[in-house]
């Protein structure tokens, strides 16, 4: 297709920008010193984790009667959201539209570009501009990585700005899944995140929960990571370098076994084979990665196993019995998270926390 000459200006300033540094970015992205576009894990210090998953407390605790739930609900009844999630989602869909739901927040959806003007043509550029004319926030999913940040630029260059939220984008970033998962540490380990060894175990390469949870871990003092996976998905170099970069220990691994008895945590994740080019997936031996009943007793007796789910073979279900399976509380986690996190971006959180 042809492109017109101010198009191909607006490309040529869009690639200038995203080859920047995040730490670069992060102004173009809080407004009043505070954070609008939620993007990239990095974008989360210490003191806003510890006061969303405050704010998510007292939600979850005032929501539990009537009367809070109804005033929970008139917080946010003037803003109307977008949820565009054009790449499968179950758990992040539901837990923003209910999180959405909790504050009063009215919404309108997208699951699948074939039902949007994108069929007509339309760019994904226009068509996230058209949803901004309608709405006060769009919460996105996008199998391409950037495109969720590329759509806050364009935003933040126009005259109608909306906050945008990163539901997942290609394999890069998962922002609000590393919010919710290190929300379910600082729960499970009554809000003592420091001094912790977190295992993270699966398809490293292509997981982008991993990803954006590494990042937030460097809030956290004294933490050491240890990456088990098959060869194939090792951890990806611009990681292991942030890593190096924060002084925070690692180690690789393909012997799940060897880390058990040390971790604070297991994050348990699935192969991610819709990004294979070719079924290469297939030809790993993935059975070494799975969590069996038998490893219980290997585990440490404060020791938590999370997944961010949907799972698949990685953990047996007969472990969901055991008291430190955590993820099915970390999937409802999500909710309160991001609720906490819309909370916060609409300067509600005060009215929440006191
Ligand atoms: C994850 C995702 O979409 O990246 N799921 C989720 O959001 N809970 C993990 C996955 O799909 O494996």
């Amino acid at each position: 297709m042809e492109r017109s000459p101010a198009m191909t200006s607006v490309d040529a300033n869009w690639t200038e920008f995203h080859k920047k540094d995040v730490s670069e970015k992060l102004p173009f992205f809080a407004r009043n010193g505070r954070l609008y576009d939620c993007l990239f894990a990095q974008q989360f210090d210490r003191e806003l984790l510890t006061r969303l998953f405050k704010t998510a407390d007292a939600l979850r605790e005032m929501t539990k009667k009537k009367e809070g739930m109804d005033y929970a609900g008139s917080l946010l009844s003037h803003v109307r959201a977008m949820l565009y999630f054009v790449q499968p989602s179950t758990r992040t869909f539901l837990s923003f539209l209910n999180a959405a739901h909790i504050l009063g927040i009215r919404t309108s959806e997208i699951r699948d570009t074939s039902t949007s003007s994108e069929v007509k043509g339309e760019s994904p550029e226009d068509t996230v501009r058209t949803f901004s004319s309608y709405v006060d926030l769009i919460i996105m999913r996008h199998p391409a990585p950037g495109f969720v940040e590329k759509t806050a630029w364009l935003m933040n260059r126009t005259n109608r700005p909306v906050p945008i939220i990163n539901g997942g984008s290609g394999k890069d970033q998962h922002p609000t899944q590393a919010l919710l998962d290190a929300y379910t540490l600082y729960r499970s380990f009554n809000g003592e995140m420091d001094n912790k060894k977190i295992a993270m175990v699966g398809d490293l390469k292509r997981g982008r929960t991993v990803r954006s949870l590494t990042y937030l871990m460097k809030n956290y003092r004294n933490i050491s990571l240890a990456f088990v996976s098959p060869e194939e998905f090792r951890m990806e170099a611009d990681i292991l370098e942030f890593l190096k970069r924060h002084g925070i220990p690692f180690t690789e691994t393909g012997d799940l076994r060897s880390v058990m008895g040390g971790a604070d945590a297991v994050y348990m994740t699935r192969v991610q084979d819709e990004h294979d080019k070719a079924g290469e997936s297939g030809a790993v031996d993935y059975s070494p990665f799975y969590f069996k009943t038998e490893h219980l007793k290997l585990i440490k007796k404060t020791c938590v196993i999370m997944h961010p789910l949907p799972r698949r073979h990685e953990i047996e279900p007969a472990v969901d019995e055991d008291p430190r399976a955590v993820f099915w509380r970390q999937e409802r986690n999500g909710m309160w998270a991001r609720a906490a996190l819309m909370a916060y971006i609409f300067g509600a959180d005060s009215k929440i926390n006191g």
